[in-house]
């Protein structure tokens, strides 16, 4: 093993999220400038050590329980590496990735984990095969997730994600320029998907037609996208807001701060990710980004990253 560092971005989702689960289509990018990372050391140690300063944490991996997403990201890329004995290392892990927040930081990290493992033993993996083994960890994560997070993280790229099918990678002529507002903590994603999943059971029509919806907004995102017509995908990501908001997912704060955005002059505003907290992003041109920010600020997000 040599010593090797690596790293994975964090995402949004544009369109598509809860909808994604049932099989619509959902557009999500990556937000290149905020990093998880992965240092591997070789060294003296009597294992392999994690340290995740972040998450205040220092173990050693055959400490580690059998259901631990980080330990598993580590023992899939030593498996991957043909190892049955972890190497005397350091494996250290930081992220700027706000947790819990929509932004993907559980599959960045993963990510960067098995990049930075398997550079180390000299055997890098082709992006499908990282991106079946950071699913996986998904899992661990997030029960039946549907693979959105991890395969926009892998492709670091805008892509257009269906389940169970090939994502495509898009290739918009300009790349969206996005606020993105921390709403607050959010629970579980897997306690808001089973919320949704819920709902949808009791009045299966109602959340069809919502879901549906949900995905023809994607195809017409897409376009928008794809056609560099900002103020059509603006008046999208509300049309999406409330259709999160009529499937239980929304909050007061999180409209608020979407009202807010909106009001100051964002070609449009949506929660993104799981809902119940977490970020709001916020479409905005040049000229109205800084109004848009100090607008968000003043309803209340606890900061605001661009994407
Ligand atoms: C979470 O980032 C997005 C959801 O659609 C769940 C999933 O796709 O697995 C809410």
């Amino acid at each position: 093993m040599k010593a090797a560092r690596a790293s994975a971005s964090a995402k949004v989702i544009l369109v598509g999220e809860h909808s994604v689960v049932y099989g619509e289509p959902a557009i999500a990018v990556p937000l290149p400038a905020l990093r998880a990372e992965a240092v591997l050391l070789p060294g003296e140690e009597e294992g392999l050590r994690l340290v995740a300063a972040d998450l205040r944490r220092s173990f050693l991996l055959r400490h580690a329980a059998e259901e631990d997403p980080l330990a598993l990201a580590v023992r899939l890329a030593l498996r991957a590496c043909g190892l049955r004995e972890p190497p005397s290392a350091r494996l250290v892990i930081r992220s700027a990735i706000p947790i819990a927040a929509g932004l993907g930081s559980g599959a960045a990290v993963s990510i960067a984990i098995l990049r930075a493992v398997t550079a180390a033993c000299g055997a890098p993996l082709p992006p499908e095969r990282l991106n079946a083994l950071a699913y996986e960890v998904e899992k661990r994560y997030h029960g039946t997730p549907s693979g959105i997070d991890n395969t926009v993280i892998t492709w670091e790229a805008p892509v257009w994600f269906v389940r169970g099918h090939t994502p495509q990678r898009l290739t918009p002529p300009r790349a969206p320029k996005l606020l993105i507002a921390d709403g607050g903590p959010a629970p579980a994603t897997r306690v808001m998907v089973e919320g949704v999943r819920q709902r949808f059971e009791s009045a299966p029509r109602r959340y069809e037609a919502l879901f549906a919806r949900m995905g023809a907004i994607a195809f017409e995102a897409r376009a928008a996208l794809e056609t560099g017509n900002l103020a059509a995908l603006g008046w999208l990501l509300d049309e999406n807001h409330r259709l999160l908001q009529a499937i239980g997912v929304s909050t007061p704060r999180l409209d608020r701060l979407v009202e807010a955005a909106r009001a100051a002059g964002a070609l449009g505003a949506k929660l993104t990710g799981a809902g119940g907290g977490g970020n709001v992003i916020a479409l905005v041109d040049e000229a109205g980004r800084e109004t848009v920010r100090r607008a968000l600020l003043a309803a209340g997000a606890e900061r605001v990253l661009e994407g």
